[in-house]
């Protein structure tokens, strides 16, 4: 199978500019002005953007968690992903208590098995290192091309970890060549927190975000950024949402320090006002760390712009509203935490991050694929559009006004965060691996085309797997 996109404006990290582009089976073969080749399929592209395909370093499909299981399987996460412009993602495999990393690894397989859309790779999350999961077995996890480690510094009796298992890992890390990621919240503290706000008869949404204030995320990110420099390791701090967490983190890059952070996209848009919206509609913007005051919206385009923050995940971790979020009614500490947006990341991130003259359109590309892509071991095979790389590929059409809805999205929520949000600029075809995923605001291929991609340590590269065309 051949395709010829043509004339279209080729934007990666470091270039822009307006050229044909072709591709044979899986990957890029010629770049080059007015290709005289014949394809099976000729996609024209004049006017639009050709992208490479976005990766998200951070979703939850098929997790248990907060007493139910997200919402969204591997396959309705995966097409929500590919409407989005989303080709890879990175999940989070949980180790249950007492399993053995290796029996978490292929429950995780198993639940992927057949409805792989797009490709995928896996965090390992260590929720227990002295029952089951060893600190060898942890070693060994970047032969199988699981090359980073994620600790929960805060869900205190449920996934969060002692400062010791966190030092421990982050040994192992430091040796076997994973990269640590941290959920950075101060749990102990937390959790008092909300044991006052119950005991003083509060119980709605917005004493979600008021029991988990700046300064616990804040605490917590620098006694990680200072527990991965005493253990050598390598960080990637997770979902960062204010000034208190992006400081150290900034502080410790100035220094050289191997320090990196990530963002959502819903910390710039959701905010207080959401969370304390009346009848329970507060509930659809529980997620940890929480919403914060708007005026850290700002803050944080600033901190993606000048690169304190290196990358903008989505953290998608969908529940429905109606049957999932109503668990936590009566007490706010039962509604299971995590929101949607697998689908909307660059849609929204284009808008208000380029339109609206924030950051420019390289530095798009970089924070929603080639960062990622190079910070998780899948780079140059993904996150830049380059000969030899796969064909993973985001026909961008930046005319196309959509409006973004629950009603037209292709995750199984059944709330958006953000709803009824008019935007210019959409995917309009979407290929993996030179195979297209969606046109005309179709699913054209099947579950079961997505692949898991063995990902390398960190700091090495994932060369292209078709040695005939590696430059
Ligand atoms: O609320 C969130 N973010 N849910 C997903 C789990 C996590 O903390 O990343
Ligand atoms: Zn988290
Ligand atoms: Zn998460």
């Amino acid at each position: 199978m051949s395709v010829l996109i043509r004339g279209g404006r080729i934007v990666t990290a470091a270039d822009d500019y307006v050229a044909d582009l072709y591709v044979e089976d899986e990957t890029v073969t010629l770049i080059g002005e007015s290709l005289d080749v014949s394809a099976d399929k000729v996609v024209e592209a004049a006017g639009k953007y050709v992208l490479p395909g976005c990766v998200d370093p951070h979703t939850h499909l098929d997790m248990p968690f907060g007493g139910t299981v997200t919402i969204d399987d591997v396959e309705s996460g995966q097409i929500s992903a590919a409407f989005g412009g989303t080709t890879c993602h990175v999940d989070f495999i949980i180790q249950p208590q007492g399993a053995t990393f290796a029996q978490a690894f292929d429950e995780w397989r198993a639940k992927a098995n057949g409805k792989q859309v797009i490709d995928m790779g896996y965090h390992m999350a260590i929720t227990d290192l002295d029952n089951g999961g060893t600190l060898e077995e942890l070693a060994s996890l970047p032969d199988q091309g699981i090359t980073s480690y994620k600790l929960f510094m805060a869900y205190k009796g449920a996934l969060m970890v002692d400062d010791a298992t966190l030092y421990r890992a982050m040994e192992v890390a430091a040796q076997s060549g994973a990269l640590v990621m941290v959920h950075a919240e101060n749990g102990d503290v937390v959790d008092l927190l909300v044991r006052e706000a119950l005991a003083a008869g509060n119980t709605e949404p917005l004493y979600h975000a008021l029991t988990r204030p700046p300064e616990a995320e804040g605490e917590a990110t620098n006694r990680a950024i200072q527990l991965a420099h005493l253990a050598g390791a390598p960080l990637y701090v997770v979902h960062v949402t204010c000034r208190e967490a992006v400081e150290p983190i900034a502080a410790a890059r100035e220094k050289g320090w191997d320090v990196w952070g990530e963002t959502c996209t819903q910390y710039f848009f959701n905010s207080l006002d959401d969370i304390a919206k009346p009848n329970f509609e507060g509930a659809k913007y529980v997620y940890s760390p929480p919403v914060r005051d708007a005026s850290n919206w700002e803050y944080l385009w600033n901190a993606v712009r000048t690169d304190a923050l290196s990358a903008i995940s989505t953290d998608h971790c969908a529940f429905l509203w109606d049957g999932q979020k109503t668990l936590g009614r009566d007490d706010f500490s039962k509604i299971p935490n995590g929101g949607p947006g697998l689908e909307d990341r660059l849609k929204m991130i284009h808008q208000f991050g380029v339109r609206e003259g924030r950051i420019s359109l390289n530095r798009m590309v970089e924070l929603l694929s080639t960062n990622p892509a190079k910070l998780f071991g899948l780079y140059p095979r993904k996150g830049t559009v380059a000969v030899g790389s796969d064909a993973d590929l985001v026909v961008f059409d930046p005319e196309k006004q959509v409006t973004i809805s629950a009603s037209t999205h292709h995750s199984k929520a059944d709330y958006n965060l953000y709803e009824g949000t008019t935007v210019t600029g959409a995917p309009e075809v979407v290929l993996l691996r030179g195979r297209v995923l969606v046109e005309n605001d179709e699913l054209v291929a099947s579950p079961g085309v997505g692949q898991f991609v063995k990902r390398a340590r960190f700091g090495q590269e994932l060369r292209p797997s078709r040695a005939a065309v590696a430059p």
